[in-house]
């Protein structure tokens, strides 16, 4: 474990909290940033300043605190600061059952330069899925205004996430389908023969394939039916999975589905040994979003109204996390002010500051930000330099 993921000095006091919230977040080496010292309350953060000053670097690393590869799925060694050494974060997050210490960084000893370590309390855990435990983290950026543009991939990976909030295991079980994916094409490549290696892996398939298309269906239509539920002035979505696997789910029970997915598999060795993929399966899934007003896909919707789907998606899903596990996930919004007119905008401080939610806001105007004034933490970012206003 490197040095550099010990905390400095003593982690503040912390009682308690009614909300998961980082205190004390403390950087080394982190994108622009050479050190830096975070200490703040459970209250919102609003961190404006000029472009380029450090802002979405701030958000990113707070993201390090879920599993994965933060919220710019960067490769980790791009995130060390260019002529630093690998970077290292350290966070005290207050949680209901007191404060947890997290460290996190890239691993600056071994020869893996990707590899990601995770402490927890001193005490490096099996997995970094285990993060999820601590405390949820769910995220909007600027990236994500071409969600309904791209390809099911980005949106199938914008729902596991939200999965993972709920059920950190549904992460090891993603892993493990596209492991055993992966391993399906090597074997259709080089021993298309070998039935019984074969018919293992494809059972370990169907197995999985099932429990994320049920649970990311489960989460859908939670988030369809909470939307419903006070999204004030923001456009109410519909959303759903649509596949050939959710479609057998419809018809007939899990078990069922399981052994229609594995016996599809099977069938289509062939064709898939031609095209390096598997024809069916979860890895195929997507996940639609209508405008319920105006009952048309969010991807013929402005962007400014995408921009009101996606949010109202997120909001519902951090009331969802609140209730199931009696708090909210932190919640990182990354340039998501500027784009709101000033209702909508009324509308998320209202709700940010109902739900109790550590909420992280960007932005180069800090006047957008007034409305919240003493009921959140209010920063100035420039240069890499962090400072109170
Ligand atoms: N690995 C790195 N090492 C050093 N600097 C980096 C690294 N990666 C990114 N930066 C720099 O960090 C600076 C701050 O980036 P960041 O994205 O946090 O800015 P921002 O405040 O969010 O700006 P904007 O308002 O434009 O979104 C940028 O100038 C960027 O070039
Ligand atoms: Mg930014």
């Amino acid at each position: 474990m490197s040095a550099r993921l010990a905390s400095s000095s003593a982690p503040p006091a912390v009682a308690a909290a009614a909300a998961v919230a980082v205190v004390r977040l403390d950087l080394s080496d982190f994108r622009c940033y050479r050190e830096a010292r975070l200490d703040i309350d459970p209250r919102p953060v609003v961190l404006a300043g000029p472009n380029g000053a450090g802002k979405t670097n701030l958000l990113e690393a707070v993201s390090f605190l879920a599993p994965g590869r933060g919220l710019r799925r960067a490769r980790l060694s791009e995130v060390d600061r260019i002529g630093g050494g690998p970077w290292g974060l350290h966070a005290t997050v207050a949680t209901l059952a007191g404060a947890v210490e997290i460290g996190t960084g890239r691993d600056a000893e071994g020869e893996m330069r990707e590899r990601r370590l995770v402490r927890i309390d001193g005490a490096t855990p099996r997995s970094q899925t285990a993060l999820a435990g601590v405390a949820g983290v769910v995220w909007l950026t600027p990236q994500m205004d071409r969600l309904f543009l791209e390809g099911g991939t980005a949106r199938r990976r914008f729902l596991d996430r939200l999965v993972y909030g709920f059920d950190p295991e549904h992460a090891t079980r993603v892993a493990a389908y596209e492991h055993a994916l992966r391993e399906r094409g090597r074997l259709l490549r080089e021993r298309p023969a070998d039935a019984a290696w074969l018919g293992a892996v494809e059972e370990q398939m169907a197995g999985q394939g099932i429990a994320i298309v049920a649970a990311r269906r489960e989460l859908a239509a939670a988030i369809d039916h909470a939307v419903a539920e006070g999204v004030g002035p923001f456009p109410r979505p519909r959303l759903g999975l649509a596949g050939t696997v959710e479609g057998w789910l419809d018809a007939m029970p899990a078990l069922a589905a399981e052994e229609r997915l594995r016996a599809a598999l099977a069938a289509g060795r062939r064709a898939d040994a031609e095209t390096g993929g598997a024809g069916v399966g979860p890895h195929r899934s997507d996940l639609w979003v209508r405008h319920a007003a105006k009952d048309m896909p969010a991807e013929h919707c402005s962007t400014g109204e995408q921009k009101a789907l996606l949010l109202a998606i997120v909001l519902a899903d951090v009331r969802l996390q609140a209730a199931a596990r009696g708090v909210p996930p932190i919640l990182l919004l990354d340039e998501v002010a500027a784009h709101l007119d000033e209702e909508r905008r009324t509308h998320l401080y209202d709700e940010i500051l109902a739900l109790g939610v550590q909420a992280w806001l960007t932005g180069t105007d800090a006047a957008l930000f007034a409305p919240l004034a003493g009921a959140a933490q209010h920063f100035r970012v420039a240069d890499a330099v962090v400072t109170p206003r």
